[in-house]
């Protein structure tokens, strides 16, 4: 299983300042030894974390795949086509949230998210869509066009009490063999750790796992490289 590190929240810390450092071109170098097998920044519309230099610095010196998290707006679309991730992961975005919050709601907005994904696709950027592990959704994003999705694992994440988080915990299995069987790659992602990441490892169709808090909070007593290792090391 592969290992996406997501930065942002390098980023999120030398915005506190507005200075130069910590670098989250830094973090994904030393995130890439640590064998992240990709790196995964936003881009967010607020600029709150990851700004267009950093996208552009990361582009010219990760050598694994770039992972772009992007809202589907036209601003954010024409910025991933001048610099060209490797993959471009569509996520729903709200100003005022103070994180993603839910998947994309693929089934609403088909149109705009299927044009999208074709000026993507145009500009040779693989796409994903973060969608909630429903079967709908599932199947609406293999209709626009994709072939991998990362499902939203919040809500397994967040579960409390040994009921809910099995409830939540089949919801994402179910969510990753359907999404397989129809012929798409499952990824998920969000609110994942070091604990919660263990009891999904036997669900073989979800193929990489994107991950940025919980490794950035520990990184902050452990360095990333060995933060990074030590989730690697768990999901290999
Ligand atoms: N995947 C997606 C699509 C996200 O939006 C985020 C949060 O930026 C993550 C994964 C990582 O979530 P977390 O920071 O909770 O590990």
């Amino acid at each position: 299983m592969e290992l996406g590190v997501n930065i942002d929240h390098v980023a999120t810390l030398r915005e506190a300042r507005r200075i130069d450092i910590p670098d989250p071109i830094a973090a994904a170098r030393f995130s890439e030894l640590g064998g992240a097998d990709s790196i995964v920044c936003h881009l967010r519309e607020d600029r709150r974390h990851i700004q267009d230099r950093d996208l552009r610095r990361l582009k010219k010196s990760v050598s694994v795949k770039l992972n772009l998290e992007m809202a589907a707006s036209q601003d954010i679309v024409e910025i991933a086509c001048a610099v060209r991730p490797d993959q471009a992961t569509l996520v729903p975005e709200k100003r005022r949230e103070l994180t993603t919050e839910g998947g994309l709601d693929v089934i609403g907005g088909s149109k705009r998210i299927t044009r999208v994904i074709k000026k993507l696709d145009a500009a040779r950027i693989k796409v994903s869509l973060f969608i909630d592990p429903d079967r709908h959704q599932i199947k609406a994003a293999r209709s626009a066009g994709v072939r991998m999705v990362e499902l939203h694992a919040g809500n397994y994440a967040s579960a409390r009490g040994a009921r809910n988080i099995k409830k939540e915990y089949s919801v994402l299995r179910k969510a990753a063999r359907y999404g397989k069987s129809i012929g798409l790659k499952v990824f998920a992602g969000h609110g994942l750790n070091y604990a919660n990441i263990k009891r999904l490892l036997p669900i073989k169709e979800i193929e990489e796992y994107n991950i940025g808090h919980s490794i950035v909070a520990r990184a902050v007593f452990v360095g990333i490289e060995k933060a990074v290792r030590e989730m690697k090391a768990l999901i290999s």
